[in-house]
């Protein structure tokens, strides 16, 4: 395909996914007061739409002026921001246990059931996020679950809560941050309240439920620390592809790896062991998402250009490694404003910067103007999904070592044995 042909049809793909913004925002729609626009067609929804890449962010529903009634400036310009540049959303905490389950007998789903309302409004995707986790369970949980109940406890959670929008999800997080080498099991597994109460089935329990819950959504083993080429996250994405091996060697139903991202903007750079992962579970035939990149900048020191320059530079080189695989398919960011993200909102010693000043991990700053972070992304996008004919220039062609290699992982007790071409696990698995 000639490269102004290519161009055409690219552009043609964005105006359709632009168009597709309903009236209900578009009419009050306004170009930023001075600065390049970056709505409609110029959106990272759109460029993401032409590139093949579903593009978004995660959400806090209560910010989403969903009814357009008295809402404050800052509600109006997030909503404005989501409604524009999302094609895809994710609640940041919202769909949690913690959020979901005020007690053992009750569910709120209020604020899950805007944002699935808000995303129908605007013809976007929602991932579900997520069904078990260790982290944020309500705190009615651990007087509540026992080794005799927690198994049907889970089973019915995930049939309520993925039951209800069964039809309406892209692809849920069923399990989130299982492995966690530190707690020194053979398997890798984290020693959570989960496999306490259950056993290391319980991974197979969810996904085994989600999949009956809704049948549609790609349903997604999701981690983070999996990035970089550092003895530890070494071991740790060898431990992740030793998992998901034995689920689909064991005919669990499995379709996508989320990898979070949370990437800093100083020290080791991701780099060949993340594309091998990629590699290897697309040999399997998985779909890999990128599910909640941001940019943390607490050891950097330096100004806001400083800040901005470093960010925009990992959005570049990640996406532009990444987002060259043909089986990554989606990129959100964890959230979309600097307003709003958690790497200002939680102080920890790994969020607060040297000078104190706040982060700026996101594609748009405190005051919704698009940072340097935009634009790489969009151009990352752009230039990193080319025709395969072009193959992009930013992904290392010839990694250095074989790809396909089984990762040698410390106690571990050996690679998983490989599904038959069918998909039925071999007798021994
Ligand atoms: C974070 C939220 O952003 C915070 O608001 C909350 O206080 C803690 O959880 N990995 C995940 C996300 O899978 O759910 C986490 O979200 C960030 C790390």
């Amino acid at each position: 395909m000639s490269r102004l042909l290519w161009t055409r049809r690219r552009f043609s793909r964005m105006a359709a996914a632009a168009a597709l913004c309903p009236p209900l925002l578009a009419e009050r729609r306004f170009a930023p007061a001075s600065g390049p626009d970056v709505n409609g067609p110029n959106s990272l929804r759109a460029h993401g739409a032409a590139a093949g890449v579903l593009t978004g962010c995660a959400v806090v529903p209560e910010l989403l002026d969903f009814d357009q009634g008295n809402a404050s400036p800052d509600a109006e310009a997030y909503t404005r921001t989501v409604a524009e540049q999302a094609g895809i959303l994710v609640a940041e905490n919202a769909m949690k246990w913690s959020s979901l389950r005020p007690t053992a007998s009750t569910y709120n789903f209020t604020p899950a059931d805007k944002l699935f309302a808000f995303a129908a409004a605007y013809q976007q995707q929602v991932r579900g996020h997520n069904l078990c986790w260790h982290e944020q369970l309500p705190a009615w949980f651990s007087s509540v679950a026992t080794k005799d109940n927690a198994a049907s406890l889970l089973t019915q959670h995930i049939q309520t809560v993925a039951g209800r929008y069964a039809g309406r999800v892209h692809s849920w997080d069923v399990v989130n941050e299982a492995v966690y080498l530190q707690d020194s099991r053979p398997d890798g597994l984290r020693n959570s309240p989960w496999l306490q109460l259950i056993g290391p089935s319980y991974i197979e329990l969810a996904f085994t439920a989600a999949a009956k819950a809704d049948p549609h959504a790609k349903l997604t083993y999701n981690d983070y620390d999996i990035e970089l080429d550092t003895p530890e996250q070494t071991a740790k994405r060898g431990q992740v592809l030793l998992l998901v091996r034995r689920l689909v060697a064991r005919g669990i139903p499995i379709q996508a790896i989320g990898i979070q991202s949370h990437l800093q903007a100083t020290g080791p750079k991701p780099g060949s062991g993340l594309l091998s992962l990629i590699r290897e579970v697309a040999k399997l035939g998985l779909e890999v998402y990128i599910t909640e990149m941001d940019v943390n900048t607490h050891q950097l020191e330096g100004g806001s250009d400083v800040q901005d320059a470093a960010v925009a530079e990992v959005y570049k080189s990640y996406l532009g490694m990444v987002l060259a695989e043909p089986n990554v398919k989606a990129f959100l960011t964890w959230g979309i404003t600097d307003a709003h993200t958690w790497l200002n909102q939680i102080r920890q010693p790994w969020t607060i910067r040297p000078d104190g000043s706040r982060q700026r991990p996101l594609p748009f700053d405190d005051e919704y103007r698009p940072t340097p972070a935009f634009f790489a992304i969009r151009s990352a996008i752009d230039t990193a999904r080319r025709p395969v004919s072009q193959p992009s220039s930013n992904a290392p062609q010839q990694p250095v070592s074989d790809p396909y290699a089984p990762f040698a992982v410390p106690g571990s007790p050996g690679t998983a044995p490989q599904p038959r071409p069918d998909g039925t696990p071999k007798p021994d698995a």
